[in-house]
């Protein structure tokens, strides 16, 4: 099977009550971790590459690692851009062979994200690749962007509609209560996302596919072992896996996880560098940094997204 676009993979997920991962991929053990979760669990995936990621290890690199992923397993994969800054972005990777984009609007004024939008699609689907759009700003880091709590905005139910229509977005990106990064919530707050916005968006958009950005839980378990080897994630709070299973229930279809592979990756590196501080083979602590991703994929398979088996 070659590399797939989001199309069926949402109908499915949206039919069937489950959300397919969307897991951001900065180099090869990364990948590899991901798909061998996926790959044991029979499980759909999204390759996500951020801007910046595709800066640090090239375009080819990363396609061609993707195209390997799907001749050694037979998945449905997409490769997707995450958060895509412009036209000419999009442009570039959908010419480069990405089967989804995301074109992220989010922080324009109205009119502008949706004019943005539509010349994305226009070019995307006359080549069958899907696109992401984005309504309401999500507070956190991404692509070194970093957006304040407080000048973050939920999505407006009354504006989906206008935008899905007149962009004709195959999926849409909404902000009700996540965020990225490892620092979701002060401490002593209590997490809480905001399901009245979700149902009020279904309301409008029966059967629409709905993406949820900065879903990482936040593994306490990983973050302990960052913790217990002189990282500082004491204040780390993620979302509740409870709420992202709701969500995935309901029509969530696309869950973005980044900081919990972060996580993850750098607890099996300072652990094993720890325990073996004469070891200077990158092999033996990648791999550990790998074995440690593709523990949490299948975490997040089995416990949070309900994709296993849905190949
Ligand atoms: O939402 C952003 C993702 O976590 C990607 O982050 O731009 O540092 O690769 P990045
Ligand atoms: P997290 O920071 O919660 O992993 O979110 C990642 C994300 O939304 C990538 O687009
Ligand atoms: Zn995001």
């Amino acid at each position: 099977m070659p590399l797939v676009n989001t199309k069926e993979m949402f109908k499915n997920a949206y039919d069937g009550g489950y959300a397919i991962g969307a897991f951001n991929v900065n180099n090869m053990e990364i990948m590899q971790g991901i798909v061998e979760a996926c790959k044991e669990l029979n499980s759909p995936v999204i390759l996500q590459v951020s801007g910046s990621a595709r800066k640090y290890a090239h375009h080819p690199y990363l396609y061609h690692m993707v195209q390997a992923a799907v001749e050694e397993t037979g998945l449905p994969i997409a490769l997707h851009l995450d958060h895509g800054s412009s036209f000419e972005l999009c442009k570039d990777c959908i010419d480069g062979g990405f089967t989804s984009v995301m074109i992220d609007g989010s922080h324009l004024p109205y009119e502008e994200n949706v004019e943005l939008t539509r010349k994305v699609v226009e070019y995307a689907h006359a080549r069958g690749v899907t696109v992401e759009g984005e309504l309401g700003q999500l507070a956190g880091v991404e692509d070194e962007v970093s957006v304040e709590a407080d000048k973050a905005n939920y999505t407006d139910p009354d504006q989906v509609l206008d935008f899905v229509t007149r962009t004709g977005v195959d999926s849409l990106a909404i902000a009700i209560g996540t965020s990225h990064g490892a620092f979701k919530f002060k401490p002593g707050q209590k997490p809480q996302l905001r399901f009245d916005i979700l149902r009020e968006v279904m309301n409008r958009l029966p059967g629409f596919p709905i993406v949820l950005h900065g879903a990482s839980s936040v593994m306490p378990e990983y973050v302990s072992v960052v913790n217990q080897y002189g990282g500082e994630m004491a204040d780390a709070i993620g979302i509740p896996e409870d709420m992202l299973r709701e969500a995935a229930s309901l029509a969530v279809c696309k869950i973005n996880v980044d900081s919990d592979l972060r996580l993850a990756m750098t607890a099996g590196i300072r652990r094993h560098l720890a325990e073996n501080p004469k070891h200077f083979d990158p092999r033996q602590y990648l791999g550990d940094g790998r074995t440690c991703i593709t523990e949490v994929v299948k975490h997040k398979i089995q416990n949070v997204l309900g994709s296993a088996d849905r190949a």
